[in-house]
C-alpha cells in the first residue's frame, strides 16, 4: 500500500522551476532515503508533502489524501 505518493509534481517560484515533474512512491513499512545535492529540491518537496507549499501542478498524497487540501486531516497522523 502506498503511504506517500508524488505524481508529476512541478513547483515554480516565479520563472524559476524548482521541481520539474517529480514522481515518488513510498509503501507501508518502507524506509526511504531522500537524498540529493544542495538545491535539488528536497526541502521544497517535503514542504509540499506537509501542506506548507502548494504544488504548481501535479499531485502529492499521504494516506491517500491530498497534501494541500487535506493537510489538517493528514497532520493528525504525522509529525
Ligand atoms: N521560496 C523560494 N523562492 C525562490 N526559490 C526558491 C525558494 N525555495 C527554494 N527555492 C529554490 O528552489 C531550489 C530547490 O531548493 P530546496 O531548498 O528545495 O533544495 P534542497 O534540496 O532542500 O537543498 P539543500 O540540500 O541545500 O537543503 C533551489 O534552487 C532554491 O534556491
Ligand atoms: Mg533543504
Amino acid at each position: 500500500m502506498a503511504i506517500l505518493k508524488v505524481n508529476n509534481v512541478t513547483k515554480r517560484f516565479g520563472h524559476f522551476t524548482a521541481l520539474d515533474g517529480i514522481n515518488l512512491e513510498v509503501n507501508q513499512g518502507e524506509v526511504y532515503g531522500f537524498i540529493g545535492p544542495n538545491g535539488a529540491g528536497k526541502t521544497t518537496t517535503i514542504r509540499i508533502l506537509l501542506g506548507i507549499l502548494q504544488a504548481t501542478s501535479g499531485s502529492a498524497q499521504i494516506f491517500g489524501m491530498d497534501a494541500w487540501r487535506d493537510a489538517v486531516e493528514i497532520h493528525k497522523r504525522i509529525a
